[in-house]
């Protein structure tokens, strides 16, 4: 029988412990769901490399969490940027050494405006931190992991990214998100790596909150296409990708995890 695949030497809380506890990289950490999810890997004992656009506000993250214990770095770097990418990768491999597990987190919002009157510069500024952002990370994530035999990427895309939504640039970035996870699903399988998705529904933080002040009666129907009736939190989104990233989901791969509830019903 063959052997249940793991990563690393993350099997089970004695070995996570020092140098052995596994490495996860979270981008988008200071954001409102990359927040919390950084704060529940620490708490699920991982040594965590977090990166977001304002070095200020991620070295403040990481202080905050190393005070706690942690084995924490922050580091600036723009997503959209391959350099700033090619850094932030060479600048995580010389601190801990390897990447068991990678969060694309982070992401951006697209307007709300019917496709033929968005501006060409807002989607373009959307395509490329939400769809170029996710692949130059994984680009690096891949090539990493690849080296190692091992690793588990979780991107965060959303319900935008598999039905239709009412922002062409998101929805349109976040269906490619799809494509990204199921193709690095499909060609990495081989090298060990396991690539997968959570497909949030409205959350009621970052950029869900700028939903949530639209006109009442805006919000009220946004709710209502969730049969849970109410907008979702970032620590049910965290508690998804955490289990994701571990070797209790071994065998789970190319999947679309939606955290909706129930929005992909209809
Ligand atoms: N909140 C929701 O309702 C919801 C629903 C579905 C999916 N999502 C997705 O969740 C992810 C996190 O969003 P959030 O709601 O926490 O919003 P947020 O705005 O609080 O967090 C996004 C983070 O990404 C960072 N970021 C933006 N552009 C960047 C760049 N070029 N380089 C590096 N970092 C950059 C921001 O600084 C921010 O910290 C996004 O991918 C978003 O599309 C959110």
């Amino acid at each position: 029988m063959q052997e249940t695949p793991t990563w690393g030497a993350a099997m089970g809380e004695s070995a996570m412990v020092g140098e052995s506890a596994p490495v996860v990289l979270v981008t988008g950490s200071c954001g409102g769901i990359g927040k919390v999810t950084a704060d529940l890997f620490a708490k699920h004992h991982y040594r965590l490399a977090l990166t977001d656009l304002d070095l200020d506000q991620v070295s403040e993250q990481a202080s905050r969490l190393a005070e706690q214990g942690v084995d924490v770095e922050g580091f600036a770097c723009d997503i959209t940027d391959a350099h700033s990418v090619g850094r932030l990768f060479d600048r995580v491999i010389d601190r801990f050494g390897r990447i068991d597990a990678a969060f694309n987190n982070a992401g951006r919002g697209g307007g709300a405006v019917p496709l033929t009157e968005t501006e060409d510069d807002l989607w373009h500024a959307c395509i490329q931190v939400n769809l170029t952002g996710t692949f130059l990370c994984m680009k690096q994530e891949l090539k990493i992991m690849s080296a190692q035999g091992y690793g588990s990427i979780v991107n965060n895309c959303s319900i935008l990214g598999l039905h239709g939504g009412a922002s062409a640039p998101y929805t349109a970035s976040k269906h490619g998100i799809a494509g990204l996870t199921k193709t690095g699903a499909l060609s990495y399988a081989s090298k060990g790596i396991r690539v997968n998705a959570v497909c949030p529904g409205l959350i009621d933080a970052g950029l869900g909150l700028k939903v949530l002040s639209r006109p009442p009666e805006v919000v009220r129907s946004l709710i209502d296409m969730h049969p849970m009736a109410r907008p979702g939190t970032a620590a049910e989104v965290a508690s998804a990708v955490v289990w994701l990233s571990s070797p209790e989901a071994s065998f789970i791969n190319g999947h679309m995890l939606s955290i909706d509830g129930g929005y992909g019903c209809h």
